[in-house]
């Protein structure tokens, strides 16, 4: 199997490339450089050569703050980028999987979302992410929108690196208490990305590590696991001044995967221990 991977710089797409390699498949990993999903030319003269049998579309304007400034470039790469390789791929008859957010929910209540549940993003990134999501399901039948959150890999910026950075200057640490959700190691999550593409059990999925934290909770994990001694204070979101609205509930309901005959995503805790083994490395 040959499968074009895409945002192949970041956390997730790294990850994509070494399983399909530890499976003996071939990846073909792009980046900006090498095609700018933007450039529906591009796009096509890559995909074409690329003679991929799969999809895995991990590149994404991933900045959430900063896209509630820069609406367009963010709509252009998540919305406009993602319909022109979803446009390629009906072209050549090939699954995609694309790779969503939480942020397409708007956090009301207490209630895990479910796949199929109705969508009402918050803030722009959340926005664009889901006009990605409705432009691969109007182009296409064989695909898998695969939801993550808050989520941590080798390569590239997250919460655990932030967090770690910032306790090397800092006593204290304020951290928000008041949006649950479950992060994502995309060590496991490539696993997971790897087993479907042997599959054809399209449709729509959840897929973060098991288990519910607040940030606040993730950080105080954070130092407790890495030996690091700082106070961490909790505060709500009303306290702390981030530009974009973010959902308090961020809870995804995982069942599906188990259904359609998934392995699901180990604990939280677990993915985080082996994850700073792995930047330790
Ligand atoms: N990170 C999270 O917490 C999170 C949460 C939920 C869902 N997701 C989704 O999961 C997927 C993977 O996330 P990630 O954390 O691995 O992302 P990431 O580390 O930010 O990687 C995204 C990659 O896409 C590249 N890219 C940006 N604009 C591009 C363009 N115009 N053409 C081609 N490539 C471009 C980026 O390059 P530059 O670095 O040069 O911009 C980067 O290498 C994304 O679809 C994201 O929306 C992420």
């Amino acid at each position: 199997m040959r499968v074009l991977v895409t945002g192949v710089k970041g956390q997730l797409g790294h990850d994509v490339m070494n399983e399909l390699a530890k499976r003996g498949y071939e990846g073909i990993g792009v980046d900006v450089e090498e095609m700018d999903i933007t450039d529906a030319e591009a796009v096509e003269k890559v995909m074409r050569k690329a003679n991929a049998d799969k999809v895995v579309h991990c590149a994404a304007w991933t900045a959430v703050d900063a896209a509630e400034d820069q609406e367009e470039i963010c709509r252009k790469v998540n919305a406009q980028g993602t319909e022109n390789i979803a446009r390629m791929c009906k072209e050549l008859d090939l699954p995609m999987i694309y790779l969503s957010t939480d942020y397409v929910f708007d956090g009301e209540g207490t209630r895990p979302w479910e796949p199929d549940d109705e969508r009402h993003p918050l803030n722009v990134y959340g926005q664009t992410k889901y006009e990605g999501e409705l432009a691969v399901e109007k182009y296409l039948d064989k695909y898998y929108i695969v939801r993550i959150a808050w989520v941590f890999g080798l390569n590239g910026k997250n919460f655990i690196k932030t967090m770690l950075n910032l306790a090397k200057t800092h006593d204290t640490l304020t951290v928000v208490n008041d949006q649950t959700g479950s992060p994502t190691y995309t060590y496991d999550l490539a696993r997971l990305l790897v087993d479907m593409l042997e599959t054809d059990k399209y449709g729509r999925y959840h897929a973060t590590n098991e288990g519910l934290c607040t940030w606040y909770e993730f950080a105080k994990e954070i130092f407790r696991q890495a030996g690091v001694d700082v106070k961490v204070v909790p505060v709500s979101s009303e306290k702390f001044a981030a530009k974009a609205k973010r959902p308090h509930n961020s809870r995804m309901n995982k069942e599906k995967l188990s259904q359609m005959g998934f392995e699901r995503l180990p604990a939280w805790q677990d993915a985080l221990q082996r994850y700073l083994k792995e930047i330790q490395e």
